[in-house]
């Protein structure tokens, strides 16, 4: 199965991708020595397609636990759900010994995350992420949050798990318009790394009208473990994001996460407006990193034949995107730091965007695409 080392020291740990990995997990914490009672934190929707199985593994190792599920979207994660499951916790018995086991997607990754880095001031947790969104990017990184109505993300701790276990499997009960999501963040790890990928994504979309089936499942652990390869790479040089590396996986991000907060959380999907920011910096990148454009265009062409937003819905108000993005952690002293591509694998991070360049090109996106 492939494993993929992130080496932080004291904090290393392994990520393991292999279709049926889940059944490994109540083996796996084991051998990490995880000695107390487990407190699987999952949602609605996730609960009754995995939980049982989780809960068996975990049976079969002794593990006793306990379950704890909230309603599923990303109107969840925040402050008031982070209460209830940690007061559910101590009802539960759960002490420091613990150990949490965060099954689903990002939502529950960041949440779950969040409460073991704060719970008895920190317990031991394994993420189990089930969409192509968590088992590529968040489940990996050690970044934890939950949102406020001031931006997303806002409260959070770096705060890394022992362990990570990606079983492609459970991507075969994703809705297309999921599993859609979570590819955008491949690509913008095809167009910071590994440009190549870009043709593998392409030939995907194909596949995803009515789901993933279980011929494109098989080819999927080489795919997501090269992604969790460049991500492990890349928080590895710069774990806390001081170091200005770890900031290139922002990409896309700043204007994403401004359009993302400007309507009511959950009904715009993470990945989507990943998507939309992505073709802001890539307007961006031509006209102040002198990104050529036919790199740019092979870049929306795959957003676009994964049939990624790369226009902004009418209800977007465009003044509101703006003024959320105003808030977003990219800032650092009121200066943005903006992701640019110079050309397909080649970042940097520059602090000549304005106020005004943002402005622009969220109007830019309230226009079609040209076609190319
Ligand atoms: P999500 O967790 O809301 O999952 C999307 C939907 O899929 C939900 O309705 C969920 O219930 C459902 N679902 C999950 N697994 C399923 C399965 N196997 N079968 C059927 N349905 C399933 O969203 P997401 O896209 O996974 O993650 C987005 C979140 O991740 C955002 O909050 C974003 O901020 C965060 N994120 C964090 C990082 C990080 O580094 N920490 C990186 C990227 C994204
Ligand atoms: N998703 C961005 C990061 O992990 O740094």
């Amino acid at each position: 199965m492939p494993t993929i080392s992130v080496s932080l020291e004291e904090r290393s740990y392994q990520v393991q991708v292999a279709n049926g990995a889940l059944d490994t997990l109540g083996y796996m914490a084991e051998k990490l020595r995880l000695s107390g009672k487990a407190a699987v934190i999952t949602d609605s929707n996730v609960c009754p397609l995995y939980a049982e199985r989780v809960i068996q593994s975990l049976r079969d190792a002794e593990y006793e636990s306990s379950l704890h599920v909230f309603e599923a979207g990303e109107q969840s994660k925040n402050l008031r759900t982070v209460e209830e499951i940690v007061n559910e916790m101590v009802a539960d018995g759960h002490d420091r010994s613990s150990f949490i086991v965060a099954l689903g997607g990002g939502v529950v990754g960041d949440m779950a995350g969040f409460i073991a880095s704060i719970y008895y001031r920190g317990i031991p947790f394994i993420q189990v992420p089930t969409t192509v969104m968590a088992q590529v990017d968040s489940s990996v990184g050690g970044k934890t949050a939950v949102d406020i109505e001031g931006g997303k993300n806002l409260i959070g701790a770096f705060y890394q798990p022992k362990l990570v276990i990606a079983d492609p499997m459970t991507l075969l009960t994703l809705s297309p318009r999921v599993l859609r999501e979570g590819l955008a963040e491949m690509v913008k790890h095809a167009a910071l790394r590994e440009p190549k990928m870009l043709q593998t994504l392409q030939r995907l979309s194909g596949e995803i009208d009515l789901g993933f089936t279980l011929s494109t499942i098989e080819r999927l652990p080489e795919l997501i473990a090269q992604n969790i390869k460049i991500k492990a790479r890349i928080v590895e040089a710069d774990e806390q994001e001081t170091q200005g590396v770890r900031a290139f996986l922002n990409l896309g991000h700043t204007l994403g996460h401004g359009i993302e907060a400007s309507v009511p959380y959950g009904e715009l999907l993470h990945g989507e407006v990943v998507s939309l920011g992505l073709r802001a910096a890539l307007y961006l990148s031509e006209r102040y990193a002198g990104m050529p454009t036919n790199e740019a265009q092979e870049v929306l062409r795959t957003l676009r034949s994964l049939e990624l937003p790369l226009q902004l819905p009418p209800n977007v108000d465009t003044a509101k995107a703006l003024a959320k993005t105003a808030f977003d952690k990219k800032f650092v002293a009121g200066a943005i730091r903006f992701v640019l591509l110079q050309g397909l694998g080649r970042p940097i991070l520059s602090q000549e965007v304005t106020q005004e360049d943002l402005a622009e090109a969220l109007h830019m996106l309230t226009t079609p695409t040209l076609a190319f």
